[in-house]
C-alpha cells in the first residue's frame, strides 16, 4: 500500500502492516541526551569505553557507573508527543504496528506502546554473565549485586554494545518484509544493521519514509523524507494516517 492510500475515515477495516523504527532522536525532546554530538563522545565518553565488552572488561567499575546514571536520569524524563503519538496509532491498528526501536529506554513503553522490540537491550534489564537470566532492573548495578537467579555476582546492563548481536533479528526482518510501510524516526542511519533496514524493506517493495531532524546517512534511499522535529513531525503523520485508513 502507498503513503497516499484512501479509505474509510477512522475504520481500520484492511490490513497496513507498519514497522517504526525509533532511535534516539525520538528521546531527544524528552531530555535524553542524542548518541552523534558535534564532539563525538557519549555523556563525555569514547563509545568504546562504555558500550563495548572489551570497555566493560577494561574497567567495569566506570561502566556500571555510566549505566547506573542513565537509569537513575530514565526517572527524571516522560515520554513526548512523538511516543504519544506512535502509542495512538497502536491503539489504532493494533499488532499491525510494531516499533522497533535502538533505544534502551522505557519510554515507547510509558506512552503505552505494547508491541516494542528493544533490538539495543533495556537499561531497566540486568544479565547475568554467569547463568545467562535477565532481570527487570531498576536500581545500581555498580555495587555489585547478586544475580536473583544463580546468585553469582556478574550481573551486567543488559544492552547491546558494539560487536554484540541486537536482539530479534529474525522477527525484525520478518516484519519489515511482510510491512506495506517502513518509517526511521530520529535515528543518524550511522549503526549496522539497523541501518540497513530501509535497503531490506526497499527489497521486498514496502513504502519507506523518515522522519528525522536533519537528513539521515541513508536519506537517499527512502521513498520520501521529512526533517524537523520527532515532536512534531510524528504527530502529524499519525494523524494524517489515522484519516486514511
Ligand atoms: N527529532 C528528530 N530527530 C532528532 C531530534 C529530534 N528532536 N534530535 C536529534 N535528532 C536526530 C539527529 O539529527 C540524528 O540524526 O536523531 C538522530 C540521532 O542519531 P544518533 O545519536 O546516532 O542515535 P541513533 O541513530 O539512535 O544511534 C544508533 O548507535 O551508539 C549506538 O547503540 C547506540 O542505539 C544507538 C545506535
Amino acid at each position: 500500500m502507498g503513503l497516499g492510500g484512501s479509505g474509510p475515515t477512522h475504520n481500520y477495516s484492511r490490513p497496513m502492516r507498519i514497522v517504526v523504527l525509533t532511535g534516539a532522536g525520538i528521546s531527544a525532546e524528552s531530555g535524553v541526551p542524542t548518541f552523534r554530538d558535534s564532539d563525538g563522545l557519549w555523556e563525555g565518553h569514547h563509545v568504546e569505553e562504555v558500550a563495548t565488552p572489551e570497555g566493560y572488561d577494561a574497567d567495569p567499575v566506570l561502566v556500571h557507573e555510566f549505566y547506573d546514571a542513565r537509569r537513575r536520569a530514565l526517572q527524571k524524563v516522560e515520554p513526548n508527543p512523538a511516543h504519544d503519538a506512535l502509542a495512538r496509532l497502536e491503539q489504532a491498528v493494533g499488532e499491525d504496528l510494531v516499533v522497533v526501536t535502538q533505544n534502551i529506554d522505557d519510554l515507547h513503553e510509558r506512552a503505552g506502546s505494547h508491541h516494542v522490540v528493544h533490538m539495543h537491550g533495556e537499561l531497566l534489564s540486568a544479565l547475568c554473565r554467569a547463568c545467562g537470566s535477565r532481570h527487570c532492573w531498576d536500581g545500581d548495578l555498580s555495587g555489585r549485586p547478586a544475580c536473583p537467579g544463580c546468585g553469582v555476582r556478574e550481573l551486567r546492563p543488559d544492552v547491546v554494545w558494539f560487536g554484540e548481536m541486537p536482539h530479534e533479528m529474525e522477527r525484525i526482518y520478518r516484519a519489515i518484509d511482510d510491512a506495506d510501510l517502513f518509517v526511521s524516526v530520529g535515528t543518524s542511519g550511522a549503526v549496522y544493521p539497523a541501518a540497513g533496514f530501509v535497503i531490506e524493506a526497499r527489497a521486498h517493495g514496502v513504502q519507506t519514509l523518515e522522519l528525522n531532524l536533519e537528513p539521515s546517512e541513508g536519506t537517499a534511499f527512502f521513498d520520501e523524507a521529512r526533517h524537523g522535529r520527532a515532536g512534531v513531525l510524528v504527530p502529524a503523520w499519525v494523524n494524517e494516517l489515522l484519516t486514511r485508513l
